[in-house]
Parts: structure tokens; C-alpha cells; sequence
């Protein structure tokens, strides 16, 4: 064993919780493992001469393993040429070119940075009036792939996977959603105030996301301490979308020592 791999399975820690696996560790080593779990993936298929679905997530949360991927395209030759990709969500009436639209954030932090076919990405989006058909189209699109081989979400301070806020049924699927007020004020700042933070959004549902193969739910912070808690060993109920994660059997929850409380 060499000495990076030593230092690498000394800072993150494995438990299971139920039917939960938790990894705990440093959000940066966290990230790294995650990335290297996303390129074996694509390799893998990439050697079989098959795609890869892969299910992304915008916000904080992700930047680092982004980051980690770029660089691996760039000094490690991973190449994304097989990779599909459906985002979870994407807000309502935003253009393509607003910096705070995901289309524009997932340009910006990884698809413009790596060799992504641009037909091979998608995001919910709604800029079409008939959103109920974009919504159906989404999950049509994402079947035709295959499915999603794995998902990655980060998780809301009100227990929101994707943009399924407190109330999401177990049973939705793609579909045009009302932002939550929590949600509304933690996206405000960004938004210059919580006027300008669009009150509607498009997202793959609760059912869509378990249908995923492999799961992946990562949180930083002390502010997530409670929700994550709460998600993983409390009751499954729509009033925490993300606790129907504990329905899943391939789910692996990755905290930084504020989120895990430890
Ligand atoms: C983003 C998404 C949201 C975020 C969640 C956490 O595509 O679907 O569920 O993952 O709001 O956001 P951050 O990572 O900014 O704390």
C-alpha cells in the first residue's frame, strides 16, 4: 500500500446505518473519491464500448468533485465521449445564458471543460410553454438511455432532493414544482435578493431519482446536521423527500464532519 492510499483511508470512515452507508471524512478527500468512482464507471463502459448515465446535481455541494473531474480529463485522459447526462433540475424562465440558470452553471464547471457530446446532455428545462410535455419528454428520454446508471445529489436545509420540496409523493416523477421559501432564501443571495429568485422550477421526481441504480448524497456543513440526520433515520415520509433515500438499496450518504455532527 502506498503512502497516498494509507493517508486517504485514514481521514475518511465507513458506517452503515441500516441500510445507509455513511462515509465521513474532509469534504476535499470526500470529493476525490467520489470523482474516482465516477471515472471508474465511465471507464469501465468506455472498455465495453457502452455509455454511461450518469444523473448531475448543481450547487456548492458538487464543485469539488467537478473540479476533480476536469482535472482528471485534462492530466489523466478521461475521456466523457460516452457519458449521458440528465440534471435533476433546472429553474423556471431563466435563459440558458443567466449565470445563475444550471444550464449555465454545469457549462461553466464542467461540460465546457470537458468533451461531452452536446447532445448527449440534458437538463429539465422549461423553456417551451408546455411543460408537462418537456416534463414527460424528460422522463421518456431518460428511460431510452437506460436509465441512470448512478446519481449524484447534494441535499436542501428543508430535506429537498433535486428541486422536491416537503410534500413530493414517493410515486412523482418529472414534473414543474413551487419553490419552497426555504429554498427561495438560500438560492436569494446569489439572486440579489429573494425578488429575483424564480418561484417555480422543473425537476426529475422522487421516483425518477430511486430509480437510479447507484445513489450518491453528499453534505458539508453544520446546517445540514439536522436534515441529514433526520433523512437517514427518521421516518420515511414526503414531508422530508430526502428520508425515501432509505428505500433504496444502493445509497451511499458522504458527510464532512459537520454534517455527520462529529
Ligand atoms: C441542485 C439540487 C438541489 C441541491 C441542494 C443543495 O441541482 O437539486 O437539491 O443539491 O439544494 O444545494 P447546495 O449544494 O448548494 O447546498
Amino acid at each position: 500500500m502506498d503512502k497516498s492510499t494509507t493517508f486517504t483511508m485514514s481521514i475518511i470512515s465507513s458506517t452503515i446505518l441500516g441500510s445507509q452507508q455513511v462515509r465521513v471524512g474532509a469534504k476535499q478527500e470526500i470529493s476525490l473519491e467520489i470523482a474516482a468512482r465516477i471515472d471508474e464507471l465511465i471507464r469501465k463502459k468506455a472498455g465495453k464500448g457502452e455509455e454511461v448515465v450518469l444523473g448531475l446535481a448543481t450547487g456548492s455541494s458538487p464543485l469539488l468533485i467537478y473540479a476533480e473531474l476536469v482535472r482528471r480529463h485534462r492530466e489523466e485522459g478521461l475521456s466523457f465521449a460516452n457519458v449521458v447526462s440528465f440534471n435533476l433540475d433546472e429553474y423556471e424562465g431563466l435563459e440558458p445564458d443567466h449565470p445563475e440558470s444550471y444550464w449555465y452553471f454545469m457549462q461553466e464547471h464542467l461540460f465546457s471543460q470537458v468533451d461531452m457530446r452536446p447532445e448527449a446532455i440534458h437538463l429539465p428545462s422549461d423553456r417551451s410553454d408546455d411543460v408537462e410535455a418537456v416534463a414527460l419528454k424528460y422522463e421518456k428520454k431518460i428511460a431510452a438511455a437506460g436509465g441512470l446508471d448512478w446519481q449524484l445529489l447534494g441535499i436542501g436545509r428543508n430535506g429537498h432532493i433535486g428541486f422536491n420540496e416537503p410534500g413530493s409523493a414517493r410515486e412523482s416523477r418529472t414534473r414543474r414544482i413551487i419553490l419552497n421559501e426555504i429554498t427561495r432564501s438560500d438560492a436569494a443571495p446569489a439572486f440579489a435578493g429573494i425578488e429575483n429568485v424564480p418561484t417555480h422550477a422543473v425537476t426529475m421526481g422522487v421516483s425518477s431519482i430511486l430509480g437510479a441504480k447507484e445513489i450518491c448524497l453528499i453534505a458539508w456543513g453544520e446546517a445540514k446536521h439536522d436534515i441529514v440526520r433526520e433523512a437517514m433515520s427518521g421516518p420515511v415520509t414526503s414531508a422530508l423527500p430526502a428520508s425515501f433515500l432509505q428505500d433504496h438499496s444502493n445509497v451511499k450518504w458522504y458527510l464532512d464532519c459537520g454534517a455527520a455532527g462529529s
